[in-house]
């Protein structure tokens, strides 16, 4: 099958591209309006691209009634969010803060988790996450009326002590498990993990290294 974008409905196009580009972390976004409540709402269209300046980016769409997110309006108006990353231990969470709740109600009385101060940024952090990342407003692109590029300057990264290799001070692959967004309603866990280098120039010519001699672990 091959695909013209220029043919495709938006609705399809979403339905490829999401089910195609997979898989998608997930960033359980907390964000605060004027009157300071809290605001939380999964995010799929979502990753870091770049290290300094240290830039996430969240694509958001509109409310089916054509309206702005409260994600992106808190954005706007307080100009700081804060990503937290989605393991088993907020997986309910998540999924309770992508129902259409009332703006003038926080997610998380629903959620059943626990917000606790972050250290640069007056948006409050989910404090059962892995991991979260403290970001300030870095710019909106707005592609259309309808999509929004959001990009956050990233001020500090949270991580649980339990997933840190003090003698490292580094992540621990096999205890750090983010959730994985196929498309639609499915999901996924992380399963093996395995390491492999950069081959150099040198593996590839002197020794004749070849793709198909390259074990997957
Ligand atoms: C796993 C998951 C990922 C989602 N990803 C996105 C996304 O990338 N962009 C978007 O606009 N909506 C996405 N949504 C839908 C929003 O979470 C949903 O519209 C939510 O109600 C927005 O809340 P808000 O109005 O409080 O910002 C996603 C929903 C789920 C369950």
């Amino acid at each position: 099958m091959e695909l013209l974008l220029e043919d495709l409905s938006t609705q399809d196009r979403y339905k490829f591209l999401s089910a195609v580009v997979i898989p998608r972390p997930v960033a359980l976004v907390t964000t605060k309006n004027r009157n300071g409540l809290c605001n939380a709402a999964p995010f799929s269209f979502f990753n870091v691209f770049s290290e300094d300046p240290a830039i996430a980016i969240l694509g958001i769409g509109v409310k089916p009634n054509g309206k702005s997110k409260d994600t992106i309006q808190n954005i706007k108006d307080v100009k700081q969010f804060v990503i937290n990353m989605v393991d088993a231990s907020i997986i309910g969470a998540m999924h309770i803060a992508s129902a259409e709740i009332p703006s003038d109600e926080s997610e998380i009385d629903y959620a059943g988790v626990t917000l606790v101060d972050s250290k640069t940024v007056s948006v409050q952090r989910i404090a059962e996450a892995p991991a979260s990342l403290e970001c300030e407003l870095f710019q909106i692109i707005e592609l259309t009326e309808r999509r929004a590029l959001v990009l956050g300057k990233i001020k500090a990264i949270y991580i649980k002590d339990e997933i840190i290799d003090p003698a490292t001070n580094r992540i621990i692959p096999e205890k750090y498990s983010p959730i994985a967004r196929l498309f639609g309603d499915y999901y996924a866990w992380l399963g093996e993990r395995y390491t492999k280098g950069i081959p150099s120039m040198d593996d590839i010519q002197r020794l004749g290294l070849k793709a198909g001699e390259i074990e997957k672990s």
